[in-house]
C-alpha cells in the first residue's frame, strides 16, 4: 500500500520530520519569570507521544520587555535552559522533533493572559506586573485607542533586539531544539517593522518594501549565522493584514504579493520555511474565516518563492482535509492549533483513518 501525503517524512536540512503534522505554536501563559515548568513537560510530552513529528513551543521571549503577558515563556537568559532542555529531550525520547517560537511583542508587550482579563483588565500597567514604560515599536503608534503608545526604537534598540533573537537561537541550541520559529506574524514586534500600518520609520528601516522587511532579513541574517547548519529556520508571518486601502488607511496594510517577495529574500539568507498565518496587527482587519482560510499563502509561497517550503495553518480540522494539503502541493507542512488541544490523539487517529503504519509508539500499539 502507498503512504497517504500526510504521512510522507520529509527532509529539512540534516533534520528528518516523521510526518507533516506540525503543533502550531501556542502561548500557554504558564511561566513565571520565563521559565519552563512541568506543566510544558507534560503538555509537550503528550503531544511527542501521540505521533506529531514536530511540536513548536510558543513564542516565547527573548527579551523579558519582549514577552506578550508576565506569564509567557522566555529564553532570554541562561537558568531558561534547563527546564527547556528536559522537556526537548523527552520528546526527543518519543521520536518527536521539538522547536520553539522566538518572540519579541513589540507594541503588543504588557498584557494581560486570556484568562485574567476579566479580572485585572487587558493592558497591565506596573501595579499589575505590567511594564509599559518599556514597550518598544518601529513607531510611537499604539495598535489601537485603548493600548499602550510604544517608545520608537532607535538604532541602537534595534541592534539590541536582533542580538536578543541571536542569543536567544544559541540557548535554544544548548537546550536540543531542533528548529528555529522567528515569529513575524500577529502584529508583533518584527510583523509591526513589516506592515506600512505599525511602521512610520523614514530611516532605512521605514518606507519602502526593502527598508520594511530589512528588521526581519537582518535578524535572520543573524540567527542563521549562529544556528547550526543542519537545523532548520522557520518563519512564521503574517501573509496579510486583511486591510485593503481606505481613507482611514490609505497604504492598505501587508499584502501576500510581499510576502511573497519577502519568501525569495528569506530563501537567500537560508530561512527554510514559511510559515503562513494571517492577521493580527490591525482593529480594521477583515478576516474571512473558514476551514484551511489561509492555505492559498502557504500555496502562493511554495509556487512563487523558488526553493522555499511552506506551512499551512488555521483551521485545518480533519485527516482527509490535511492529507489533501499535502498530496496537492500546496503546502510542505501542516501546521495545527485548537484542533490538537480539542483532541491531542488526532495524528493517531488520522493514521487510523487514512489507514498509514508505524505511527504508533510501540507502548501504545495494541490501541490501533
Ligand atoms: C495561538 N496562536 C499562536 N500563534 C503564534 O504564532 N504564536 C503563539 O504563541 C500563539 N499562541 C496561541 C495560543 C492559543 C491558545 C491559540 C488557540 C492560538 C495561533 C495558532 O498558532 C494558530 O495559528 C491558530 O490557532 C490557527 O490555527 P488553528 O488553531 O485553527 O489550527
Amino acid at each position: 500500500e502507498t503512504t497517504p501525503a500526510l504521512f510522507t517524512p520529509l527532509k529539512i536540512r540534516g533534520t528528518e520530520l516523521k510526518n507533516r503534522v506540525v503543533v502550531s505554536p501556542m502561548c500557554m501563559y504558564s511561566s513565571v519569570d520565563g521559565f519552563a515548568t512541568n506543566f510544558h513537560l507534560v503538555h509537550v510530552g503528550q503531544l511527542a507521544m501521540r505521533g506529531v513529528s514536530l511540536m513548536i513551543m510558543e513564542a516565547t521571549g527573548v527579551a523579558p520587555e519582549g514577552r506578550i503577558t508576565p506569564n509567557c515563556l522566555g529564553i532570554w537568559k541562561d537558568e531558561h535552559i534547563e527546564k527547556l532542555r528536559e522537556v526537548v529531550a523527552f520528546a526527543h525520547a518519543n521520536k518527536a522533533l521539538v522547536g520553539i517560537q522566538l518572540a519579541h511583542a513589540g507594541r503588543k508587550a504588557s498584557t494581560s493572559p486570556p484568562w485574567l482579563i476579566k479580572s485585572q483588565g487587558y493592558n497591565l500597567d506596573e501595579t499589575k506586573g505590567g511594564w509599559p514604560k518599556d514597550i518598544i515599536g518601529p513607531s510611537a503608534i499604539p495598535f489601537d485607542e485603548r493600548s499602550f503608545v510604544p517608545r520608537e526604537m532607535t538604532l541602537a534598540d534595534i541592534q539590541r533586539v536582533q542580538q536578543n533573537f541571536v542569543d536567544a537561537a544559541v540557548r535554544a541550541d544548548k537546550a536540543g531544539f531542533d528548529v528555529v520559529e522567528l515569529h513575524g506574524a500577529h502584529g508583533y514586534l518584527i510583523q509591526e517593522f513589516l506592515s506600512p500600518i505599525s511602521n512610520k520609520r523614514t530611516d532605512a528601516y521605514g518606507g519602502s518594501f526593502e527598508n520594511r522587511i530589512r528588521f526581519l532579513v537582518e535578524t535572520a541574517q543573524k540567527v542563521r549565522k549562529t544556528w547550526p547548519e543542519h537545523k532548520p529556520l522557520f518563519v512564521r508571518v503574517s501573509s496579510t493584514d486583511w486591510v485593503a486601502p481606505s481613507s482611514d488607511v490609505p497604504t492598505g496594510g501587508w499584502t501576500e504579493e510581499e510576502t511573497v517577495e519577502l519568501a525569495k529574500v528569506l530563501r537567500a539568507q537560508g530561512v527554510d520555511l514559511v510559515d503562513c498565518s494571517t492577521a493580527g496587527n490591525s482593529p480594521l482587519q477583515k478576516i474571512p474565516l473558514a476551514p484551511g482560510y489561509q492555505v492559498q499563502f502557504a500555496t502562493a509561497v511554495r509556487k512563487g518563492a523558488p526553493g522555499m517550503l511552506s506551512g499551512a495553518v488555521g483551521i485545518i480540522t480533519d485527516a482527509k482535509q490535511a492529507n489533501e494539503i499535502v498530496a496537492s502541493g500546496s503546502a510542505d507542512l501542516v501546521f495545527m492549533g485548537r484542533q490538537l488541544l480539542r483532541d491531542p490523539n488526532f495524528v493517531l487517529n488520522a493514521a487510523l483513518e487514512l489507514n498509514a503504519f508505524g505511527q504508533y509508539p510501540h507502548q501504545y500499539e495494541r490501541g490501533r
